[in-house]
């Protein structure tokens, strides 16, 4: 098991945190059609399978050093999530390589490992375990966590009761008090209400620090373009432009507009 001091291993500034080189990921995925009369007439006697095959990430290349906080934009099904689960060790990639500089336990990816049928008090502790943390340091954290959290009574609730909003508190408390070196928000930030968004941004920024990497993925534009200090844009698996948050917002704010996909400011 690893101890919390690995989470205050000191990462210089500008150090290497991830990296990811021609990076691709294919899913392949059988679909579970109802055939239709006619489709069964055609595919009679040939056991057709249909398989859906997307390529969520196209070689995508990107270094994240210690000291940046990163925002990761685009559309809907661009494969911003696909990349964060790469990242996090979940999915393997397809084709590509990546490093990861520092404790892969210590790269906290939000609510992915939390069980819906048990409570949020017992995914407290299966999402501390996970980040490396021992059951006495969970112990130690756990009122904190609860208290970030501000779900009350609901704590001891399973889970697949919680709205999107409580899920999202409980994954980001976690994250709050853990202190992760590396730490990967997806889209967390949006589901809270108006009270529990500002406080989380707050601590965000409390977090960003010269010894961790931050990895921000939202549509909130705004948010993404005060908290970072590194933007990249994706768009259908592949990276479009990386750098100033303010170019690359608005690169992609055009792009949008462009496509006439555009409805408002915010949430793109
Ligand atoms: N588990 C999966 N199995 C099959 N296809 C998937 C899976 N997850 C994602 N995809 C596909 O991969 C592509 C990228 O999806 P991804 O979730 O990474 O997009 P995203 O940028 O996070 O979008 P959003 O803004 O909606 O969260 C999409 O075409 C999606 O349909
Ligand atoms: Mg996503």
């Amino acid at each position: 098991m690893i101890s919390l001091s690995d989470f205050n291993h000191q990462h210089t500034q500008g150090s290497l945190a991830v990296s990811v080189q021609n990076l691709g990921l294919t899913y392949t995925t059988s679909i579970d059609k109802k055939p239709t009369l006619k489709s069964r007439i055609k595919s009679l006697g040939r056991g057709k399978k249909h398989t859906r095959i997307v390529q969520a990430l196209n070689g995508v290349s990107l270094d994240v050093h210690y000291g940046t906080v990163l925002g990761i934009i685009g559309s809907n099904g661009a494969g911003k999530s696909s990349l964060m689960r790469v990242i996090s060790g979940i999915v393997p990639p397809t084709q590509g390589r990546i490093e990861v500089h520092g404790s892969v336990s210590t790269l906290l990816a939000l609510g992915v490992g939390f069980n819906q049928a048990m409570t949020g008090r017992e995914n407290v502790y299966l999402g501390g375990l996970a980040a490396g943390m021992s059951r006495a340091e969970i112990d130690a954290n756990f009122q904190a966590i609860a208290d970030f959290s501000e779900l009350g009574e609901a704590i001891d609730a399973p889970m697949r009761t919680y709205s999107s909003g409580m899920f999202a508190r409980l994954a980001f408390s976690v994250a709050a008090v853990v202190e992760p070196d590396i730490l990967i928000v997806d889209e967390a930030l949006s589901t809270g209400d108006a009270h529990f968004k500002a406080k989380s941004l707050n601590r965000m920024k409390e977090l960003r620090t010269a010894d961790r990497a931050l990895i921000l993925v939202s549509h909130a534009l705004a948010t993404i373009e005060d908290l970072c200090n590194e933007v990249i844009w994706l768009d259908k698996g592949k990276l479009m432009a990386r750098g100033n948050p303010t170019e690359v917002i608005a690169a992609y704010r055009e792009f949008m507009n462009v496509r006439k996909s555009a409805s408002s400011d915010e949430d793109v």
